[in-house]
C-alpha cells in the first residue's frame, strides 16, 4: 500500500469527470488499497479517486468509530433517495473548512465491488451523506459548490494563502 497525494481545492483537476471502471484487474485492487490507506492516514471518513488525481469511478468510505467498516464502491449510482438532512461537512481537499450542506437522508445505490459484481446498498444518516459527498467528487463537484459565491471565494482565498505559507516554509 502507498500513500497518495490529495489535491486541494481550488485545483481545477477536482473538476474532472471520472470514467467508469470496466476492467477489474490488479491495478484496480492496488488503487483501492492506496485510497483506503490514504483516507485512514488522513483521518478522513471518505475519499474519491478524483481527490488523488485518478479520474476513475471509485470511492472509499468508512464512517465507523473503530475504522473497521470499509466500503469500496466502484461506478456507484444513486437509484433512490428520500428525506432531507443538514449536516456539517468537511473534505480532505478543503482542509480546515466545515460547512452545512443539505443532502438526502436515505439513499439506495447500485455499485460494483472489487470483483465487478453488482451490489445494492442502502444508507442513512452520516453514511448516506458521506457517500453522496464522494459521488459528487466523481462528477467534479466539491461540497463548497453548494455554498454562496461569497463564502466560496473566501474559502478559495484562505486556502491559496495556506498554500503559499506551506511552500514558503519548505523553501
Ligand atoms: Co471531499
Amino acid at each position: 500500500m502507498a500513500l497518495r497525494t490529495i489535491i486541494k481545492y481550488p485545483n481545477p483537476r477536482l473538476r474532472k469527470i471520472a470514467e467508469e471502471i470496466k476492467i477489474f484487474n490488479e491495478d484496480v485492487k492496488i488503487l483501492s488499497e492506496d485510497m483506503a490507506d490514504t483516507m485512514y492516514k488522513s483521518n478522513g471518513i471518505g475519499l474519491a479517486a478524483t481527490q488523488i488525481d485518478v479520474h476513475k469511478q471509485m470511492i472509499v468510505v468508512d464512517v465507523s468509530p473503530k475504522k473497521d467498516c470499509l466500503y469500496t464502491l466502484i461506478n456507484p449510482k444513486i437509484i433512490e433517495k428520500k428525506g432531507r438532512v443538514e449536516v456539517e461537512e468537511g473534505c480532505l481537499s478543503v482542509p480546515d473548512i466545515v460547512a452545512t450542506v443539505s443532502r438526502a437522508e436515505y439513499i439506495k445505490i447500485e455499485t460494483l465491488n472489487l470483483r465487478g459484481v453488482k451490489k445494492h446498498i442502502e444508507a442513512t444518516e452520516i453514511l448516506a451523506v458521506c457517500i453522496q459527498h464522494e459521488i459528487d467528487h466523481l462528477k467534479g463537484v466539491v461540497f463548497v459548490d453548494y455554498l454562496s459565491r461569497l463564502k466560496r471565494d473566501r474559502i478559495a482565498k484562505r486556502l491559496a494563502k495556506l498554500d503559499r505559507v506551506v511552500s514558503y516554509d519548505q523553501s
